[in-house]
Parts: C-alpha cells; structure tokens; sequence
C-alpha cells in the first residue's frame, strides 16, 4: 500500500457545499487521498467555492493569491477549485490564477478521481458541465466511518424560480430531486454509522418530486417515508419557498413525530412591488398566510427568514414594509443581506440603492431581527426541550447540543455521550446560546 496522499478541503456557502465537501472527499479517497485539517502538510488544497454576492466570490480569488506561496515551497501541491464559483466562471479562474490546477463545477464532481490523474501528469482538469448522467449514482459508496449525530443529505438540488438577484439557478442548474430508495439508503446508512438527527438540502426543497415505488413523491410523503427509519430520531429541511408549501407538507409540521418545529421560509422583502421585481411570484400577503397555516399546524414553531435589503428601486416605504412584515412574523433567528449585484442575473442590468442608505437600512433591519431573536430566547426560559447532544463543551462535564427548535443549549451532563437525547429545562439565556439544566 502506498502512503495516502492528503486533501485539505476549505467550504464557503451554504449548507449544500458542505454535503458536497463530504461526498467529494469520499470520491477522492477512492483515488489514495484522506482529509487533512493542516493546509500546510496537503497534496491537494481545494476550495469548494460560493458565488452567491461579490464578497464570497471575490474571498476565492484573495485565498488562491495567499495558497499560490504554498505551492512554491511544495512544488506536487494540486491546488483545486470546486463549487459555484467554479461553475460561474469556469476558465476565468485559471486565467486570473495560473497556480490553480483543477476547476469542476457541483454537476461534475463524479469525475473528480479521472481529473485527478489528468493534474498529476501535470496537465490542467477543467469541468463545468451539467452531464446527463446522476452524479450521486456514479458516486462511491460512503466508506463505513463513524459520524456525528447530524448530517446532511442533499435529497433536491438546483432551482427553475430564477429570482432576479440570484446566481444559483445558473451555477446548480435545473431543479433535479433524486429517487426516494437511495435517499433511504443514504439515510439508514447514516443512521448505522451514529447519526441520529438528518436535514434534508435543497435549494427548493419542497419542490422535491422524486421517483418513489408509488410513482411521483412530495416532500411530506418522503419526511413520512423516512419517519419509519428506525434509529433516526430527527428531521429538518432546509431551505424552502413559500410558493410550495403545500397543505400536506404544513399538515406534516403538525403530525409527524420526528419533524422539528423549525422551519426556513426567506421572503426576501415586505414589499410587493420589490417581491415583483425580484420575480418571487408571491406577496407579503400571500407570505402571511402561509405563515397563519404553519402556526395554525404547529403553533410553536420556530421560524427563520432570509432578507435582502437595497435591492434595485427600494424605496424608505418598500423598506419599511420589510420592517413590518418583520414585525408580523416574528422570526427567532434570521439571515440579512445588503444585495449584491451578480454578473448575469436579470437585476445587474438595473440602478443601485444609494450605498449608505442600504446600509444603514440592513443596521436597521439586523437590529429589529435581533431583537425578536433575543425576545424569543427569554420566552424559552422555564420551558422543558430535548437537547440532542453534539458535542462537548468548553466545562469540564459540559455537553451543547440543539432543541428541537435549532437553539444551541448548554447542560451540565456528565454521564452524556454524543448523540443522546435528553430532556432539559432551560434556565438562562446568552448572546447565541441557552443554557439548561436535566430533566429526571
Ligand atoms: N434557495 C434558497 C437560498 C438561496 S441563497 C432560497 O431560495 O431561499 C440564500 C440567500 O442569499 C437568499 O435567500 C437571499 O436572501 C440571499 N441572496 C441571494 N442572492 C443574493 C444577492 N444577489 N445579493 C444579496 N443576497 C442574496
Ligand atoms: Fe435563488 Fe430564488 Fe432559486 Fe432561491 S428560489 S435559489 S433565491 S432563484
Ligand atoms: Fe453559494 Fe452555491 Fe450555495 S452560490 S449559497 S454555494 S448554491
């Protein structure tokens, strides 16, 4: 046996990029590489890259400046680019950093270990295609290794709704769900190797229509399927559209078991003028209301939102409309973004919010989300959760782990191992985190 070479892998983006890390490592194992967390001590450094605003993009470019130095004091170092960046600009990467030696995109990475043996002859490995083929059947089978008690399973992936800001129906490509027999494969395999909590990824993830044995499957009837896992003990999904929360799904959040009470639903804007421009086909209504159907079906479930504020033509009066949307929902955690204009989408074309303005409206915004997710907090206290624990924390007989509602919860639990689930009633609260104490 020769000695493995080493992969250091660095992730920017979503949830999805993360999933992708993990199957891409697995695939490169099949050709003598494990991971490494030491960037210095790699045969092969890869980013796997987002495209979503300039900043995540451009922070590719700076790191590849700063990995070039590695390469001139460990002349075999491959040095590869993965992800959405590298399906945004293919060739573009290799022409403003020659240093970089491989470039594949979300669709190709099945046929990493052939682009391998392509940069180790010294020649340069270029994919962006979007094959025909599935590249999660062509994938390896996951080596049999231990895991943690979370994981994430890619069960959609792409996105046909094409909001006017946004890069990833270019850089995923179409709307593809994968069939439920190998989701449940993926799924029960986790579950022997220790996971005991998934969450399903998607970039619409409610748009899942996969292949199942009764034909044509919807996400609930897959969360329903996999309910009858034996071993996993939680579900999440992430991340949805508001157009396709279907009565099922939403009758799902109020039945099924295993369901967290979480849910990521971004609007983006209170205001339907902006919602129009962005090509969101939905109003803050229409938002509103699928809100009242959750909370109807579940009344305390944890909601979570992306928001963008500046975006082209946004008014004081359409910013404002954000605000009392904001004010309506009440979400416990949330994501704000300032727009970023993104080469090739429809919005590019059009006049940006004064600089200062957006930003000063993103503070105002971020203040009044924090608020609500500090308030939310409070209201936890008293309350009794169950923790699945996750790791252990920085005191000695310490474990942090999730509630149900995705809060991080520290507890005291010497006798806890990763992975149990305990009851916990929470007794204080900090910045990002609650604190609490076992039950029975
Ligand atoms: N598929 C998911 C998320 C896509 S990207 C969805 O449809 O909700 C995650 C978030 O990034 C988006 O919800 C949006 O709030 C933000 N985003 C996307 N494009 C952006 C842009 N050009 N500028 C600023 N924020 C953006
Ligand atoms: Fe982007 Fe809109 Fe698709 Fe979400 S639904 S991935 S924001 S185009
Ligand atoms: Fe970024 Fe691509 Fe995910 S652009 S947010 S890594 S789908």
């Amino acid at each position: 046996m020769s000695v493995p070479k080493k992969l250091f892998i660095k992730t920017y983006g979503c949830q999805m990029n993360v999933y992708d890390s993990e199957r891409m490592a697995e695939s490169l194992s099949g050709a003598g590489y494990e991971t490494t967390d030491d960037a210095a001590s790699a045969d092969m450094i890869m980013l796997n890259t987002c495209h979503i605003r300039e900043k995540a993009a451009e922070k590719v470019y700076s790191e590849l400046g700063r990995l070039k130095v590695h390469k001139e004091n460990n002349p075999n170092l491959k040095i590869a680019v993965a992800g959405c960046v590298a399906q945004a600009e293919g060739e573009e990467i290799v022409r403003r950093q020659p240093a970089v030696d491989l470039v594949v995109g979300p669709q190709s990475y099945h046929r990493l270990p052939e682009m391998e043996a392509l940069i180790r002859q010294g020649k340069r490995a270029l994919d962006t295609d979007f094959p025909e083929e599935d590249k999660f059947e062509k994938l390896p089978n996951r080596p049999k290794a231990a895991r943690g008690p979370t994981a994430f399973l890619t069960v959609q992936e792409g996105c046909d709704k094409f909001c006017a800001f946004c890069v990833v129906p270019y850089t995923r490509g179409a709307e593809v769900s994968r069939p439920v027999d190998r989701i449940l494969t993926e799924a029960r395999d986790l579950v022997e190797r220790g996971v005991r909590e998934i969450t399903l990824l998607g970039q619409n993830v409610n748009a899942y229509h996969g292949i199942g044995p009764d034909g044509d499957t919807t996400l609930d009837k897959l969360i329903w399927a996999l309910n009858d896992v034996d071993g996993l003990e939680r579900i999440r999904f992430t991340t949805s559209h508001p157009n396709d929360m279907t009565d099922a799904l939403i009758a799902a959040h109020g039945e099924c078991e295993k369901l967290m009470p979480y849910l990521h639903l971004p609007v983006q804007s209170g205001s339907d003028k902006i919602l129009k421009r962005m090509n969101r086909n939905h109003t803050a209504e229409s938002y509103l209301k699928v809100i009242e159907r959750i909370r109807a079906a579940r009344p305390d479930i944890l909601l979570s939102g992306d928001f963008i504020v500046g975006f082209p033509e946004e008014t004081e009066a359409d910013f404002e409309a954000t605000m009392e949307l904001v004010r309506q929902v009440r979400y416990g955690q949330a994501y704000s973004f300032k727009y970023s204009s993104r080469p090739g989408t429809p919005a590019a074309e059009r006049p940006l919010v004064d600089v200062a303005e957006a930003n000063e409206r993103l503070q105002r915004l971020q203040a009044l989300l924090s608020t609500q997710q500090y308030a939310i907090q409070d209201e936890m206290v008293g309350r009794d959760v169950s923790v699945l624990f996750e790791r252990e924390g920085r005191m000695e007989g310490q474990m942090v782990g999730k509630s149900e509602y995705l809060h991080a919860v520290h507890v005291t639990a010497p006798n806890a191992k990763r992975g149990d689930i305990a009851r916990v009633r929470i007794i204080n609260t900090e910045r990002n985190s609650l604190g609490g104490k076992l039950l029975d």
